[in-house]
Formats: C-alpha cells, sequence, structure tokens
C-alpha cells in the first residue's frame, strides 16, 4: 500500500509525521515543488519523500489537506482516480476571514466527491487540530479517537486499517452524508474533541 499526501501544511505535515512515526512511508506534496519541502522533511526524516502532486496522486491512499478554495485547482488534472482511495481530511472554512463555504446544503464531502470522481472518499483526519494529529494517540491508558465515514465498505476497511496502524482508535460514523455532517466543522458536534477510547485494541 502507497500512501501520497498533497497538501503540506499545517495537517499535512501533521499527518506526513504521524505516518512516519508509525513507520510508514509516505510522499508529500504542496504547489511550490519538492525542493520547497526540504525543512519538512529533514524533520519527518527519510520515510517522508517531498515530491510533485501527480506523483502523491498515484497513490494507493491519497490524502487531501489544502485550503478549501484551492482544492479544485489542486486536484484538476490529477485524475482518472480509478477506485484509489482519497482520505477528505479538509474542511470548508480557511483564514483569514474564516467564513463558511457555501456548499447549498451538501456537506463538504459531497462537494469533495464530485470534484475527485472515481475515488473512493473516505473523510477522516479533519477533526484534530495539528499539534493533536501529530502527538503519539495512546493517552491516559487509552487511544485518541479519530472519525472517519465513507459510502466505500473496502475504502473504510482500508483506512480504519491505517489508523489502527498509526495507534488511534477509529470510529466509523458511517456514511459519507451522516458521517460527514457529524465531523463536519463548522456545524458538526465532533470537530476538536479530544476523546480517548479505553479499553483492547479493536474493541
Ligand atoms: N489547521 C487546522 O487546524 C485544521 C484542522 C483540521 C482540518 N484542516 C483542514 O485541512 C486543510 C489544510 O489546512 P492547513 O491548516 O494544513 O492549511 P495550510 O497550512 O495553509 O496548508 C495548505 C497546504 O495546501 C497546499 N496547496 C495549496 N494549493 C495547492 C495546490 N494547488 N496544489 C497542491 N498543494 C496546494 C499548500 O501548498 P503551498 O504552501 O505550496 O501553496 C499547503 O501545503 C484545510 O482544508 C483545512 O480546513 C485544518
Amino acid at each position: 500500500m502507497t500512501i501520497g499526501i498533497i497538501g503540506a501544511g499545517a495537517i499535512g505535515s501533521a499527518i506526513a509525521r504521524t505516518l512516519a512515526r508509525a513507520g510508514l512511508d509516505a510522499k508529500i506534496a504542496n504547489s511550490r515543488g519538492p525542493e520547497s519541502l526540504r525543512d519538512l522533511v529533514k524533520q519527518a526524516g527519510p520515510r517522508i519523500t517531498p515530491t510533485t502532486p501527480q506523483d502523491a496522486a498515484a497513490a494507493d491512499i491519497v490524502f487531501l489537506a489544502v485550503n478549501w478554495s484551492k482544492i479544485p485547482d489542486a486536484v484538476a488534472g490529477l485524475g482518472p482516480w480509478n477506485g484509489r482511495i482519497v482520505i477528505d481530511a479538509n474542511n470548508p472554512i480557511e483564514a483569514p476571514l474564516f467564513r463558511p463555504a457555501e456548499l447549498a446544503g451538501f456537506t463538504s464531502s459531497e462537494v469533495m466527491a464530485r470534484l475527485v470522481p472515481g475515488a473512493r472518499l473516505v473523510k477522516a483526519f479533519n477533526t484534530l487540530a495539528p499539534p493533536l494529529l501529530e502527538a503519539d494517540p495512546r493517552e491516559g491508558g487509552g487511544r485518541r479517537v479519530l472519525f472517519f465515514s465513507g459510502d466505500d465498505k473496502a475504502a473504510k476497511a482500508e483506512v480504519a486499517t491505517l489508523i489502527d496502524r498509526l495507534g488511534f482508535a477509529g470510529v466509523d460514523l458511517g456514511g459519507l452524508v451522516e458521517g460527514g455532517r457529524l465531523a463536519q466543522f463548522p456545524g458538526g458536534p465532533l470537530p476538536a474533541l479530544n476523546l480517548v477510547k479505553i479499553g483492547p485494541a479493536g474493541s
């Protein structure tokens, strides 16, 4: 299983460091090219390779962590997705105004899904602030909860395995619409909650 990350800011780099800590390799890309990622790669270690968005998007699992308004440009030309898994770590709001994006009643993941036709979209990694996302998920005798949702059961199972491998307790919220609404920021009740699940792995 290969992993790509498109977006190397606060969330993309937190994901990269979390993957590297768990011993997983990933390729990461931004808009400015691999040279601009030299410092991140120095910190994250040799498991993280800077690359182009095209190359990162060719991975089996592709994290997307880009400013909401820039996502259409970021994914333009990266298809066909051919059933690859895209993890939507995005929220429909951004600096400096922090005004929620107009979604015409759709969840942000439904909007995202239209931008990556043919991908199997799983929403996850969008509810924790970067320092918590990259902190050791083993806390207080349990594991930090990480929510995921999606319509493709096999894709969700792969993402659940990855979440478990990273040390989090994955919690399946259901389909992209109902789960996406719960995990959406702003508006859903789950973002920013730092929950720890007590109990054996897999319980
Ligand atoms: N920060 C949080 O607390 C938080 C928490 C949960 C979820 N999120 C969500 O995660 C996403 C990323 O947020 P962030 O805080 O990580 O933002 P950020 O620090 O501003 O980073 C955004 C990244 O997107 C890249 N990017 C922009 N346009 C691109 C393009 N056309 N092609 C490739 N890469 C492009 C930027 O690359 P360049 O710098 O080279 O332009 C940068 O690496 C957002 O959707 C946000 O809502 C954020």
